[in-house]
């Protein structure tokens, strides 16, 4: 089973279902963190808010982070500046590193105590392409201004490194604790909150009309879409344009003491380090094993490779934790956050941040307080939902898009199998039942539970995730539990369940 680190001893106020209609100025539909972050920015100018939650506030990506506040996103600066030129590749630091400083301020302002603390952020590789791709990247940061430096050796010594790219005075908290204290301004601020409330569609009239699966509605003048794969498309394709991964964390504490520093290994496969201090105990949350979601190809489970490579290079003493999150990475590696198209300019979206949604949830809460607010914002042409480049966008369209046409055809010719004799405890197997393809997973007291295993948002074939115990998407990412509940995802609907015995 995985859990993660960040409910640890951790209370935060729960709100009940939408149970009636309400009315609002905007509507906010999702409570991670840009959804709390973009609500409390808008309560604070006195915006009379909603936000309403489908599972429980942080519960998706926001919870299972490794939550590194920094500007350091992978390599990205060299890419952005080949194709976009150096003043946009520049807007995009400096609107992160903004977006640090202003959550920054923000702890400040509240008192919070929510383990920030400054940290450099570094890159590192020991595969002689990747440090010429580093080298590279040290240029842009030069040519950026980015307050950086290349490296022969890392300040932690259990990882030599041919090369390593630091970059100073980033920062690292504790998410759950930062969006406990923002939940709290917002209902001081008189904004509503609902939990356990899954919406399905938004009507347009002479208002928007967020309509919940329960029947409840939210009248509001905007709608901000913070469900990381947008719940409502309104034609402007974002099942075309958007790529879900999913990767995982093992924690553990160790005999070695932690120099400082958050890491992440640019070779294949790509590993992430920090630590957190807990309880007097210096915790390190050490990930990566990412893979297109519904797409693990490995015989092993991702932890146990975490756990394996890990054990051998920096003296774990305990494991603690483990858990997984899901990010969606879009066309051109830059989020989609602003207006959603131009036929719904009073909905807006944000989403695709490519493992990188702590300060991109700050520039998406506050460049939609700003459209909303009629304010100015720098920052809108350049992360418009919806620009289109020729290049890059056209290759990554055409991957995207015919990754999607194989994993719907595929699932189609799956499940040869008529039996589930062999199904062992807490494991999953397909079959053909009826000339359906079924999925059964055995739970650990011998139960079955069986579903049809096409996803209830377009129809692809699901995929088992033996780590999580899920049913995975392998086109837009949704997930459901192995009785077919949807845990995260664009999909509504559960999955259906089938009676093996008809
Ligand atoms: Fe779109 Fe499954 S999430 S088809």
């Amino acid at each position: 089973m995985t859990n993660t680190i960040w409910y640890e001893n951790v209370e935060i106020k729960s709100f009940d279902q939408l149970n009636k209609n309400e009315k609002a100025t905007v509507c906010v539909v999702g409570a991670g963190i840009t959804g709390i972050t973009t609500a409390y920015l808008l309560a604070k100018h006195g915006v009379n808010v909603v936000v309403v939650e489908r599972n429980q506030i942080g519960s998706a990506t926001t919870g299972h982070t490794t939550a590194k506040i920094t500007a350091q996103h992978d390599c990205i600066y060299h890419e952005l500046i080949s194709h976009f030129g150096k003043e946009q590749a520049f807007q995009y630091y400096k609107s992160q590193e903004e977006a640090l400083t202003k959550m920054e301020a923000i702890i400040s302002g509240h008192e919070m105590e929510c383990h920030f603390e400054k940290q450099d952020a570094y890159l590192y590789t020991n595969e002689d392409k990747n440090q010429k791709k580093l080298e590279k990247e040290f240029e842009a940061y030069q040519q950026l201004n980015i307050n950086g430096e290349g490296l022969l050796e890392l300040p932690l010594e259990q990882i030599p490194i041919k090369y390593g790219l630091k970059m100073r005075e980033q920062a690292q908290f504790h998410p759950i604790l930062y969006i406990k204290e923002l939940v709290e301004a917002i209902i001081h601020h008189g904004g509503r909150i609902y939990e356990n409330t899954p919406v399905y569609d938004i009507d347009h009239a002479d208002h928007r009309v967020v309509r919940a699966v329960n029947q409840h509605t939210v009248i509001c003048d905007y709608v901000v879409i913070a469900t990381q794969f947008p719940f409502y498309e309104g034609e402007a394709f974002y099942s075309a344009r958007l790529q879900p991964k999913r990767s995982y964390v093992t924690a553990f504490t160790s005999n070695k003491s932690y120099p400082g520093g958050m890491y992440l290994e640019i070779d294949k496969p790509k590993r992430s380090l920090r630590t957190i201090r807990m309880d007097d105990k210096e915790i390190w949350l050490y990930g990566g094993e990412s893979h297109k979601t519904g797409q693990y190809k490995n015989e092993d489970s991702p932890y146990e490779i975490l756990k394996r490579d890990a054990k051998q290079t920096l003296n774990v003493d305990k494991w603690i934790y483990q858990w997984s999150a899901q990010d969606y990475e879009t066309l051109d590696k830059l989020p989609y956050i602003g207006r959603l198209n131009k036929k719904h300019p009073e909905v807006f979206v944000a989403s695709g941040y490519r493992k990188w949604g702590m300060t991109n949830s700050m520039v998406a809460a506050s460049l939609i307080t700003d459209l909303i607010m009629d304010h100015k914002n720098p920052y809108e042409e350049l992360y418009r939902p919806t620009r289109f480049h020729a290049d890059p966008d056209m290759k990554q369209f055409i991957a995207n898009n015919s990754n999607v046409a194989k994993e719907f055809i595929k699932g189609k010719l799956e499940g040869n199998s008529n039996s589930i004799d062999h199904l062992t405890e807490k494991s999953a197997t397909k079959i053909k039942h009826n000339g359906q393809t079924v999925g059964v997973y055995k739970d650990a007291s011998k139960n079955e539970h069986a579903v049809d295993t096409t996803c209830t948002h377009l129809g692809c074939e699901l995929n088992w995730n033996n780590s999580e115990k899920t049913w995975d998407c392998p086109c837009h990412g949704s997930r459901f539990s192995c009785e077919g509940n949807v845990i995260e995802g664009p999909a509504i609907k559960p999955l259906n369940k089938v009676d093996l015995k008809k």
